[in-house]
């Protein structure tokens, strides 16, 4: 058997942190979340140059099926695009990514579009695609030589960050709400091990504190402000093309809230297109929930500025009104000519049930992409034969309560339209074969 050596064939690369406002640049062994001369938000910056010279799609096809690590991972399988420039032995992953990529029919036809893809993010080892970024984040950190890792959350991060640095053998630290953190999340970080801080708060002011005690303490931020999460969620983007084999869709639909997944795939579908991996871009749609669309207001106003609110949804993954990347977010939807949806929870809820029926499932925030899309079609701005990628950002499991008590009818202020039925029989045979015909006979009507 030929074993393939994947790692010799890209020459050092240098990459350098960068600020997306001022261009100052500084060495990747820097801890830094933003520009010191102007505050703005930096990025990983690759020498598009010198890759552009050496890489192309063929040289990703070829690490496909492979079992050797870092490459098994759907994130380090395109490392020349992510981390270039590091140390294998710093490397922790779980393997992350290679979740699939879904014709979903029915749906299409729900939203009414010919073709929709959806990419299950939730497939990820920790449930969501946080961990596409975690495994970035907490490579870096162990680079670095840090210790320590803390995030605020809503609760996937916070799930993710659990996990990676019990992997790492590292201390993770995680802030969360003391309400409506779901428990699929909440009991993720608690069993991997980290120190869950659950504090009376919101999400924005709890990433604020973290930010203050992070830097205090010395512990290594792992927000989506840290630059090298983005850097792997940039994965999402580049697996699905893959996929789809290096053909560009036509739409990416997905939910925003601190904005990371988006500002991610800007990036990564700019870069894409600088080096000649894809030939044009795809657009991207940003679906906020009503009770939480700081970048819906600003969009609809222009882009005039972001205005920070108190969030209130369901969706609880998205319960954010500051989001921290709203500037690379805008800048994602400038490079793709990108547009912003709202959708309601009720919307929101209704999109879940169809997703969930359909045997893949995902949690509420995800079904943003679905509902949002429904309502792009509805207003002529997706049309119905173009190509669409919606992003499934987490697993069905993570959010329990949500989907028994929409199942229920007791979701306040929601009303199940597609509900499903728990039966409840005694322990008799006739009971429950009456219940199993009248379930058949309802089906074949
Ligand atoms: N979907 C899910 C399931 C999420 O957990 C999140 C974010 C998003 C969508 C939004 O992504 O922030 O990059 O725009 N969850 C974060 C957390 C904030 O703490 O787990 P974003």
């Amino acid at each position: 058997m030929c074993l393939v050596n994947f790692s010799k064939t890209v020459e050092k690369m240098n990459s350098v942190l960068q600020c997306m406002d001022c261009a100052q640049q500084y060495p990747m062994t820097q801890v830094l979340y933003n520009c010191e001369k102007c505050g703005g938000l930096l990025d990983v910056q690759h020498d598009l140059t010198g890759l552009r010279k050496t890489i192309d799609r063929a040289f990703f096809d070829r690490r496909l099926g492979t079992l050797q690590a870092p490459y098994n991972s759907g994130v380090w399988r395109y490392k020349e695009l992510i981390y270039p420039d590091v140390d294998p032995q710093h490397i922790v992953s779980r393997p992350e990514g290679n979740t699939n990529l879904y014709r979903a029919p029915r749906l299409a036809k729900w939203a009414g579009v010919e073709n929709l893809y959806l990419k299950h993010e939730g497939e990820n080892p920790t449930g969501s695609f946080k961990d596409r970024g975690m495994t970035t984040g907490v490579t870096q950190a162990r680079a670095l030589g840090m210790t320590r890792a803390a995030c605020a959350s809503t609760g996937n991060t916070s799930a993710s960050l659990a996990a990676y640095t019990a992997w790492a053998d590292m201390e993770g630290v995680v802030f969360f709400q003391n309400k409506q953190v779901a428990m699929g999340k909440l009991s993720q970080a608690i069993a991997y091990g980290a120190t869950a801080i659950q504090i009376n708060a919101d999400f924005d002011r709890n990433l604020e504190l973290v930010r203050e005690i992070s830097l205090s303490l010395g512990i290594y931020i792992l927000n989506s402000v840290n630059p090298f999460r983005l850097e792997g969620q940039k994965s999402i983007m580049i697996e699905t093309i893959q996929q789809l084999d290096w053909q560009v869709p036509d739409w990416i639909v997905c939910p925003g809230g601190n904005l990371g997944n988006s500002s991610a795939f800007g990036k990564a579908l700019y870069e894409l297109c600088e080096l000649g991996l894809i030939e044009r871009m795809p657009r991207l749609a940003i679906i906020q929930a009503e009770g939480a669309n700081p970048l819906y207001r600003s969009y609809a106003n222009r882009f005039a500025g972001l205005e920070a609110m108190s969030a209130e949804t369901i969706a609880t993954a998205i319960k954010i009104g500051n989001p921290v990347n709203y500037a690379k977010a805008v800048r994602a939807l400038r490079w793709t000519d990108g547009v912003v949806e709202q959708v309601s929870d009720q919307e929101i809820m209704d999109a879940k049930a169809l997703i969930d029926r359909q045997g893949i499932g995902c949690e509420p925030a995800s079904a943003c992409s679905l509902a949002g899309l429904r309502k792009l079609v509805d207003q002529g701005v997706v049309k119905p034969h173009e190509t669409v990628v919606g992003i499934l950002t987490g697993h069905l499991l993570k959010d329990p309560d949500a989907t028994i008590n929409y199942h229920n009818h007791t979701l306040p202020g929601i009303e199940a339209r597609y509900p499903n039925w728990l039966h409840r029989a005694e322990a008799s045979v006739a009971e429950i074969t009456q219940i199993l015909q009248s379930v058949h006979s309802r089906s074949n009507s």
